[in-house]
């Protein structure tokens, strides 16, 4: 499958096509995204939560978020892969950010860098994509924004929050974004919001009308008890994962595994 290039992504809103995005943290994951047609991967910085055990996503560390995307893109040498800058990598000051994003474009071979955005990333926006680097924009529930904010809660259900993110939106495309994820945002807001933009829209948790959807790998693998409301189970990942160990432990233990065909003679 060829990968899908910044124009197609235009190309495919106007033609009304669905665009779909997954996170992937590791070569597997992506090889799994690739060869079942998904059009965009995310390293996002979500695996700080899924794959590295911390409790939310402000550990996560640029070496983290590079050594992960360098497996992802070994996993996956065709796909468009977007790198979701960590929190403090862009907001400390435009050089940084702009240092930071080179990085991960040289490091990791990444075709894109995603950032969380209030109103003040909107000069860098503009900045980043005068250098060469195509950023995908994060607007509505900001997690890097968790401490200030409090909770992971729905953002833009006010008529204020709502009028803010429309022209937020407004603000990343006209600095250069070719994309936008738009996470819990309501339904109603994320469709406008994709109305009244040319770039497209990827939702996660903010309806059918965005032009695409995202979702974290893990919960859509159901790899963990917890789904969140945003997501579907597609798989049983977790419970198989944990069958599979302990009948693993069991045939060890009563001298059934290995067998003589998995011995060496
Ligand atoms: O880090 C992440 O996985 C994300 C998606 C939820 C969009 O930012």
């Amino acid at each position: 499958m060829a990968k899908t290039t910044l124009t197609a992504f235009a190309k495919r809103k106007a033609a009304g096509e669905k665009l779909v995005m997954i996170t992937a943290g590791d070569a597997p994951g992506a090889a799994a995204a690739f060869d079942a047609g998904i059009d965009l991967i995310l390293v996002g910085d979500s695996l700080g939560m899924t794959m590295l055990g911390y409790d939310s996503t402000l550990p996560v560390t640029m070496e983290e978020m590079l050594h992960h995307t360098r497996a992802v893109r070994r996993g996956a040498p065709e796909a468009f892969v977007v790198f979701d800058m960590p929190f403090m990598s862009y907001q400390v000051s435009d050089e940084e950010a702009l240092r930071n994003a080179g990085r991960a474009m040289k490091e990791t071979g990444a075709d894109a860098v995603k950032l969380e955005c209030a109103g003040e990333v909107v000069p860098l926006i503009r900045r980043m994509t005068a250098a060469g680097i195509p950023v995908m924009a994060h607007l509505g529930l900001l997690p890097q924004h968790i401490r200030a904010v409090g909770a992971y809660k729905v953002v833009g259900r006010s008529a204020d929050e709502a009028e803010r993110l429309l022209a937020e939106a407004k603000a990343v495309e006209e600095a250069g974004a070719f994309s936008l994820v738009l996470e819990c945002v309501p339904a109603e807001l994320a469709a406008e919001v994709t109305r009244e933009l040319s770039i497209p829209t990827i939702g996660i948790g903010s309806g059918a009308g965005c032009s695409g959807q995202v979702q974290v790998m893990n919960d859509t693998l159901g790899v963990f008890e917890h789904t969140p409301k945003h997501a579907k189970r597609y798989a049983e990942i977790g419970r198989i994962t944990r069958e599979a160990l302990a009948a693993y432990a069991a045939e060890v233990r009563e001298g059934s595994f290995p067998a003589p065909e998995n011995s060496f003679k």
